[in-house]
């Protein structure tokens, strides 16, 4: 594994690349990282560095989203097979039928979406800023798209407009339930809940904080409490514990693996510099369109 991540590290300088990581990926991966954060931190992040290379090592759609935002650059993912299978629950020819069906309705796209999707969005989202995106627009009616429960909690939150949710969700977060978390909550009395926005209503209403997945880190910093069930892919128990050494977490479900995102190894990781795979390419007219839909949620 040394040598590995030594020829990683050689030929990250020799491409002039940064590896940029999710923070749902396998811990060895995370630990060769320049940077890891969460869907929003990583595109806004991609905007600032100077290189020529960015590998990316997360999902499709997290690679594609920096392409997006950075055209001149390299973007690389050490897997195609990568992909986001909520991403894939909606398509452009649905959401335009969608559209037709509302027109005074401002469409937010979830980041977790293909580059077609984006295109034909009025406003991206994270699950770190939905309510701020939401709040920031003028319409009255908004079409969510895909996914049902990060819609459905900021449709709760910001009470006044009427949503269309289309409904996508994540197949790995529909794992935990609330009868398992009253389990763990009986063992753990004094752990506090923190809960990812693609988990199922019942799930979010016993969280005592919903929240992306970095923000579930400075929330676990921040917090008084020295225990905490975790509702988010299982990859997440390890960027939580290295920057809480002295706190506890405790998986929601152990069964919560995305499989997409176990996908890239540090062996695909080397293969990929080495042979300056997989590159994303994004057509320029759509690139265009779903650029101004994420630029838009950059900026607030
Ligand atoms: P975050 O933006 O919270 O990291 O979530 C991305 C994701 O795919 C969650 O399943
Ligand atoms: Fe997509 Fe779910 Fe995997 Fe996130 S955890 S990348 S939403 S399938």
């Amino acid at each position: 594994m040394q040598e590995i991540t030594e020829k990683i590290s050689l030929l990250r300088k020799e491409k002039n690349a940064v590896i940029l990581v999710h923070n749902y990926q396998l811990p060895e991966v995370q630990d060769i990282a320049d940077f890891t954060g969460d869907s929003l931190e990583l595109a806004r992040l991609s905007q600032k560095l100077d290189c020529k290379v960015i590998l990316f090592c997360g999902v499709h759609f997290m690679a594609e989203t920096a392409k997006i935002l950075n055209p001149g650059k390299i973007i690389l993912i050490p897997d195609l097979h990568a992909g986001c299978p909520m991403a894939d629950m909606i398509t452009d020819q649905q959401l335009r039928r969608e559209k037709e069906k509302h027109p005074g309705a401002a469409v937010v796209t979830y980041i977790n979406s293909t580059a077609e999707v984006k295109a034909l969005s009025d406003i991206c989202c994270t699950s770190a800023n939905g309510i701020k995106v939401v709040n920031s627009l003028g319409n009255e009616e908004i079409i969510f798209t895909p996914d049902k429960y990060l819609g459905s909690y900021v449709e709760r939150q910001t009470k006044t407009k009427k949503f269309y949710l289309w409904s996508g969700y994540c197949p790995t977060h529909m794992v935990f339930s609330r009868a398992d978390i009253e389990k763990l909550k009986r063992v753990h009395r004094t752990a506090e809940v923190l809960v990812h926005p693609e988990c199922r209503i019942e799930v979010q209403e016993i969280a005592d904080r919903i929240c992306s997945t970095s923000q579930m880190i400075s929330y676990a910093k921040d917090s008084k409490t020295s225990e905490f069930i975790i509702c988010t892919e299982v990859g997440m128990l390890y960027p939580l514990q290295k920057e809480n050494p002295d706190k506890k977490f405790i998986a929601g479900s152990p069964n919560a693996i995305c499989p997409n995102m176990k996908l890239n190894s540090l062996e695909k990781i080397l293969w990929a510099l080495e042979d300056m795979k997989h590159e994303i390419h994004v057509d320029e007219t759509i690139r265009k369109k779903a650029l101004k839909a994420i630029e838009k949620m950059v900026a607030i």
